[in-house]
């Protein structure tokens, strides 16, 4: 295992396979949608394999694929059934927004996938066409249903965004009443593809529980898993439980273990800093598998200590999430 400079393990990939997306959330892409990278700017699928076979042999042990919308990009499962015969991976696993996502769920459990992240801001559909600017909340809640009946871990992903979904905050915490599932509700990131749209944040991750307890004045703290990024919380007997992710406000950096890979195969230690290598440069150029280790190990060795410190070396965020991969 590798240790960062903050004696942080690097145990965790999350790793973009495309920049594209079938939905629009805005709080994440504008309108028009980002301007998407040509193909030869996009790691190719061998190309990940290989940085991932690097890393492996490097401690990482667990991938998390994410996009974009990664069932967008063509060959994603035969993709991930390589992935999945790489020695020391333990765990693969999606964040998906559940368009194209319901048709794969059998073939995700027969490679060995055991949860799922699912994005889902709203059940209400008009505020689902509103925040995503297409009309697939259906689809998205057949994804629900396939995921849960077919016994994979399931963690619904809700951006609680001023002004937009903040009703839905108990409609989607009533979820767990009867649904083995683990409701997270996000503070929203700068990351949309424009520059931050509020001055400040409203609903931080202190309101959001406030809000939640109004209601269901007996939510409990539950112990946190290791590396989590959401504090948890359960209603006692509903079957699922809460967490809230304080993305913005950064609470959880002292135990980060995770790097990322972006859609054009940049190197990010931090979600917050503005990549730290051009892996894909390297890789092309003829790097050998044992330069591309002297680069990662660089880069772990120069770790930000958080979020803040990664933001103060870098421009405004005018980055969208569909690249970064979250
Ligand atoms: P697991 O712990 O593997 O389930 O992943 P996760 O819940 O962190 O991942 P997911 O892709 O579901 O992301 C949920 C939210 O957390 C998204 O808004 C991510 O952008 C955010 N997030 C994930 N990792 C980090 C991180 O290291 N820092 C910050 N600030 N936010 C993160
Ligand atoms: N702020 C917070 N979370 C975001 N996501 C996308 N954009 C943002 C943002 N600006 C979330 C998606 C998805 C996860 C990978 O990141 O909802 O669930
Ligand atoms: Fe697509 Fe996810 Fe961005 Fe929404 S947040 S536009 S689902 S990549």
């Amino acid at each position: 295992m590798i240790y960062d400079n903050h004696n942080r393990p690097i145990s965790y990939l999350r790793l973009a396979v495309t920049d594209r997306c079938n939905l629009r959330c805005f709080y994440c892409m504008p309108e028009e949608g980002i301007k998407y990278l040509p193909k030869h700017q996009l790691l190719t699928y061998e190309e990940m394999e290989r940085i991932v076979l690097v890393l492996a042999r490097l401690g990482v042990q667990k991938v998390r694929i994410t996009g974009g919308e990664p069932f967008v990009r063509a060959g994603l499962m035969d993709f991930l059934r390589r992935l999945a015969e790489i020695d020391g991976l333990k765990d693969i696993s999606l964040t998906t927004n559940g368009v194209l996502t319901a048709p794969h769920v059998a073939d995700l459990v027969a490679l060995g996938v055991r949860s799922v992240n699912l994005s889902l801001d709203t059940l209400d559909r008009e505020r689902f066409r509103q925040i995503t600017r297409r009309d697939e909340l259906p689809a998205v809640l057949k994804t629900l249903d396939a995921l849960l009946e077919a016994g994979i871990q399931t963690k619904i992903n809700a951006v609680v965004m001023d002004g937009q979904n903040t009703q839905d905050l108990i409609p989607l915490t009533d979820l767990t009443r009867t649904l083995p599932v683990d409701v997270r509700f996000i503070e929203e990131m700068p990351f949309n593809g424009e520059g931050s749209h509020y001055p400040v944040l409203h609903w931080t991750h202190r309101r959001i529980v406030d809000e939640i307890r109004t209601y269901y004045p007996n939510l409990q703290k539950i112990p946190d898993p290791q590396f989590s990024t959401s504090a948890n919380y359960q209603i006692p007997v509903h079957q699922g439980t809460i967490g809230v992710i304080a993305a913005f406000s950064r609470t959880f950096c002292g135990t980060c273990n995770r790097i990322r890979l972006t859609a054009q195969g940049t190197l990010k230690t931090c979600l917050y800093d503005n990549g730290v290598l051009d892996v894909r440069a390297l890789i092309r150029s003829g790097a050998s598998d044992d330069e591309l280790t002297s680069a990662f190990l660089r880069a772990f060795a120069h770790r930000p200590a958080n979020g803040f410190e990664a933001e103060q070396s870098r421009d405004t965020v005018t980055e969208s999430m569909s690249t970064i991969g979250g």
